[in-house]
């Protein structure tokens, strides 16, 4: 949720500035903005993406070693030039980038309304640069007390880079709530929301933490808190490789995270699953795993796609593990007053590890004394600092907004979790562990099946690109993928679409099926499937258009079906991993022939790094 670059060093800030944007653009491109210094403080941004700042900035002076950058997702006011960041303070002393929300905004700008200060923008960004301004000029205090003692006065979240025309040999990075991390190279340093703008210049990174304040010269970099303690940076060296986020000859990020699937689910399980052995090892929960294996109840909190994934989880360590699991959104649990135990496991599911609700509900289940587990994939984010302990999902940057390879590393990671716990607690007898770890690490070789399909996928998406409305079905393991493959759909190619458990149908929506409706149906074979077959002839009766995902050499739904679409034959447990990817497929090619912006999404950002 907006992406924030900065720089200073010895180079020209401008092109590492815009690059870092380019990359970060995931998080947010309804506007952007760069604020550069040479003897002056220059100052562009619009509305509008990154390219858009690009040719802004054509003919115009983008000279200086200082800088900083930033591309938006609204939050305050509406996405247009004024309210683009960087922000300037009223008497043109600081410029400042900012990502979060600062909530006592209105109070602060009273305040400074009552000293005479006056506002361009509607954001509360502006808010603070002129906050930090007036105590400069009234208190007659440095740069950095300024910011500092203005940081102390905001309620909210906030990661920022902020520079002055006064002092342009400093950049100043702070962090409550939303990510900033620097980037530390020799006579210069990055910084940015994360680690991808960096990466090709550095990999000595340090993640800020909550109320710390880096500043940062050409030869030096001081870290403190918000009250002037002194902190010792915790230098990580990353190991993010270019190729990883760049599209390497896809058109886009997504349809090169789809195709990256049987890779990024092999490296989910890699070192961690032996099938030789017939065993499976998580080492970051290998701490804990006697309190897990003997957890009273585990709690899912996750957002999105990633609380898709936590479904999948419930149906599978209540079957596998016979543990009862709930799984809640982020959102509702951290504010509905929940009854947690000790004797409680939260496991939070985040891709981005930085979701601002799912943060929260973590941190409020912490002081409630439960174990806190992380699935993340972005190492070294917040949630996955925050967690007693964690599984990575290793699938490797994802920066698609709409979320492909994250979701099945995450399912695969609970699909280990499931299996692992049902062994511990003998619910899995040896034989069928065996059985069930040969299986799944096929399932790469599976999914690359289906992705041999495309084609054939993309001339079924030709036939329904102009639906306006769409129903998704499925059952058991396979209603969490109806719900993500609905989600896929609605988030890239704007059709509107929902899925249910297929029961469900007669229950309300049964009502919207006409010749007009295509409804896409898992209807694999497993312990449902004659009552999927039911449910399919009830579509068909009502004239309802059903393209079917079945297992291979399925004839009877061929029969009945319009389109069908054939998924390897694997165990029940592990179909969502490969009925999710013909979905994806599907509302991929939908969303292009449609001419919608598939790797950024109208109104969406990456990372929701706000309530
Ligand atoms: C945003 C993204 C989704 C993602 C959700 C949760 O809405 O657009 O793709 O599933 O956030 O993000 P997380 O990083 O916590 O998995």
């Amino acid at each position: 949720m907006c992406g924030i670059v900065g720089y200073i060093g010895n180079r020209t800030a401008y092109q590492i500035i815009i690059k870092g944007l380019q990359r970060l653009e995931y998080r947010g491109y309804d506007s952007a903005g760069i604020a550069l210094y040479d003897d002056e403080v220059r100052l562009y941004k619009c509305k509008g993406k990154v390219r858009d700042l690009e040719r802004l900035t054509t003919g115009h002076p983008i000279g200086g070693t200082v800088g900083i950058g930033h591309t938006r997702w609204a939050t305050h006011g509406v996405p247009n030039d004024i309210n683009a960041h960087p922000h300037r303070s009223k008497n043109g002393k600081f410029v400042i980038v900012h990502n979060g929300i600062i909530e006592n905004f209105a109070h602060l700008k009273n305040e400074l309304t009552n000293r005479g200060y006056t506002f361009e923008s509607e954001t509360d960004t502006e808010v603070l640069a002129n906050l930090i301004e007036s105590i400069y000029l009234e208190n007659k205090v440095s740069v950095e007390v300024a910011v500092r003692i203005a940081l102390s006065k905001v309620i909210g979240a906030y990661g920022l880079v902020v520079f002055s025309a006064d002092e342009p040999d400093m950049v100043i990075g702070a962090r409550k709530g939303s990510p900033l991390v620097v980037g530390i190279g020799e006579g210069e340093y990055f910084l940015a929301s994360d680690v991808t703008p960096i990466v090709e210049y550095t990999d000595k990174i340090v993640y800020l933490k909550d109320e710390e304040i880096a500043v940062i010269r050409r030869d030096n970099f001081k870290l403190t808190n918000i009250r002037n303690d002194s902190m010792t940076p915790d230098i990580t060296s990353v190991d993010v490789k270019i190729d990883n986020i760049d599209k390497g000859g896809y058109d886009h990020f997504m349809q090169k995270e789809i195709h990256e699937q049987p890779m990024s689910i092999t490296d989910t399980f890699r070192g961690r699953v032996m099938p030789d052995k017939n065993t499976i090892h998580l080492g970051g929960i290998s701490d804990v795993l006697p309190k897990l294996v003997t957890a009273k109840r585990i709690i899912i909190v996750a957002c999105g796609t990633s609380y898709h994934a936590g479904l999948v989880g419930e149906y599978l360590i209540e079957e596998f593990a016979r543990i009862p699991v709930e799984v809640e959104y982020a959102s509702e649990f951290r504010y509905r007053n929940p009854i947690i135990s000790s004797d409680d496991v939260i496991i939070a599911i985040s891709q981005s590890g930085e979701t601002a609700d799912t943060l929260a509900a973590i941190r409020m289940a912490k002081e409630q004394g439960a174990l806190i587990l992380g699935i993340c994939n972005v190492a070294g984010s917040s949630i996955s600092r925050e967690t007693n302990a964690g599984v990575y999902t290793h699938a490797g940057p994802e920066i698609g907004v709409a979320s492909t390879k994250a979701f099945t590393s995450q399912v695969m990671v609970l699909t280990m979790m499931a299996f692992l716990l049902g062994r511990k607690r003998n619910i899995i007898l040896p034989e069928q562990y065996r059985a069930l770890i040969q299986e799944l690490v096929h399932v790469p070789g599976y999914i690359e099946q289906i992705l041999s399909h495309e084609e054939e996928i993309r001339n079924i998406a030709a036939k329904y690109k102009d639906a306006t409305n769409a129903i998704y079905l499925g059952r058991g393991y396979l209603y969490p993928v109806a719900l993500e493959g609905a989600l896929k759909l609605k988030e890239i190619s704007y059709i509107h679409a929902e899925g249910y458990p297929a029961a469900e149908m007669k229950h309300g929506p049964i009502a919207l099926i006409d010749q007009n409706m295509p409804v896409f149906v898992l209807a694999t074979r497993d312990k449902y499937y004659e009552k999927v077959v039911n449910n399919i002839q009830e579509v068909k009766a009502r004239s309802g258009k059903v393209i079917a995902i079945v297992t291979e050499g399925d004839t009877t739904i061929r029969r009945m079906a319009d389109d069908v679409i054939e998924v390897p034959t694997t165990p029940e447990a592990l179909m969502p991993l490969l009925t999710v990817i013909p979905l994806q497929i599907i509302s991929y090619h939908v969303a292009l022939m449609r001419g919608c912006n598939v790797d950024q999404p109208r109104n969406l950002a990456k990372s929701v790094t706000v309530e």
